[in-house]
């Protein structure tokens, strides 16, 4: 068996994208339940007590492994980490931050950890931090980006396979089989499916936000400045983005942006986070169609 499918325990080497603050046992479940390996996003959460109820809720909904995304940037992650091994969750995913401290937290809990790498010097370091896998995602991906030059996942993922020795898993850019496919030939153990799981029917994400991914054709996203210019975030050029994009007065397009939509029913202003590979996704479908599609 696979290195990377003995860490994960599911049946396909899937793993769901973490999506910021989404944390729907719902959709972590239905994951799960489809032989992929659910993922919740802790990243941005700092309460145990929230973790437990989370971790509580989806093991209410399914008996079959799944994970958490922690980001280094976060305090608490000492706790979270403990909270997640009492719950018997065996592979958690690391981003944004240096990987240096915490590995020996995981690995003196008796887990495995996936680290997150953009570049190949960042895979090459994590590997010495000792990361187990590498979640190796290039440019074409959505969520957070550096603002260096980038590679696509084409280049990236043999790349670092070259590189390491380590399994891989591949993001950025697969929402079929024809990407799990591409992905396992150019090295991957498996994958990593952020925007095709968004536009699912479990998916929390709001009916405007499925819908703008569903109506995003070919070159239809673009980067923005995201946590004060630092890094980008590959979000939808909607009508209004396009129009702020072009208009020089507006300094920067992330002060303009509505934070928080659903709240506020503004969905004009809204950024809706995808990726490119949004220009693929012609349906919102159910989590167990996508992923039996994916390995057929
Ligand atoms: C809106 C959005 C938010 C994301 N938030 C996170 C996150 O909190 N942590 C993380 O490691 N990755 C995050 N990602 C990246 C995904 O987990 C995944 O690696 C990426 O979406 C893969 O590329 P794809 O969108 O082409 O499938 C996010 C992606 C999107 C679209």
């Amino acid at each position: 068996m696979p290195e990377l499918l003995k860490m994960l325990g599911s049946r396909y080497p899937i793993i769901q994208g973490p999506i910021g603050m989404f944390n729907s046992p719902k959709m972590v479940a239905a994951v799960s339940e489809a032989g992929a390996y659910g993922m919740l996003a802790l990243g941005f959460i700092n309460d145990t007590d929230e973790v437990k109820k989370i971790v509580s809720e989806v093991k209410k909904l399914t008996d079959k492994p799944f994970g958490a995304n922690i980001m280094l940037i976060n305090p608490q992650n000492a706790e979270i980490l403990k909270v997640l091994a009492d719950a018997d969750v065996k592979t958690v995913t690391t981003s944004v931050g240096s990987p240096k401290d915490v590995y020996p937290i995981i690995h003196g809990l008796g887990m495995k950890g996936i680290h997150v790498v953009l570049a190949l010097s960042h895979a090459i370091a994590a590997v010495k931090a000792g990361a187990d896998a590498l979640v190796v995602v290039g440019s074409e991906a959505g969520g957070l980006r550096s603002r260096n030059p980038e590679s696509s996942t084409m280049v990236l993922v043999p790349l670092v396979a070259d590189n390491v020795d380590v399994p891989i898993v591949a993001a950025g850019g697969i929402a079929d089989s024809r990407g799990y496919k591409a992905a396992l030939s150019l090295g991957a153990q498996g994958v990593q499916v952020g925007t095709r799981f968004l536009a699912s029917e479990e998916s929390p994400a709001s009916t405007q936000w499925k819908k703008a991914i569903v109506g995003c054709g070919d070159g239809g996203t673009d980067l923005i400045p995201a946590l004060g210019m630092k890094v980008a975030q590959r979000i939808i050029v909607t009508p209004w983005v396009k129009e702020k994009m072009a208009d020089p007065a507006v300094k920067n397009i992330a002060d303009e942006l509505e934070i928080n939509p659903d709240k506020t029913g503004n969905y004009e202003r809204a950024a809706f986070g995808a990726g490119q590979v949004s220009a693929l996704i012609r349906e919102i479908k159910p989590i167990k169609e996508i992923v039996r599609e994916m390995v057929s």
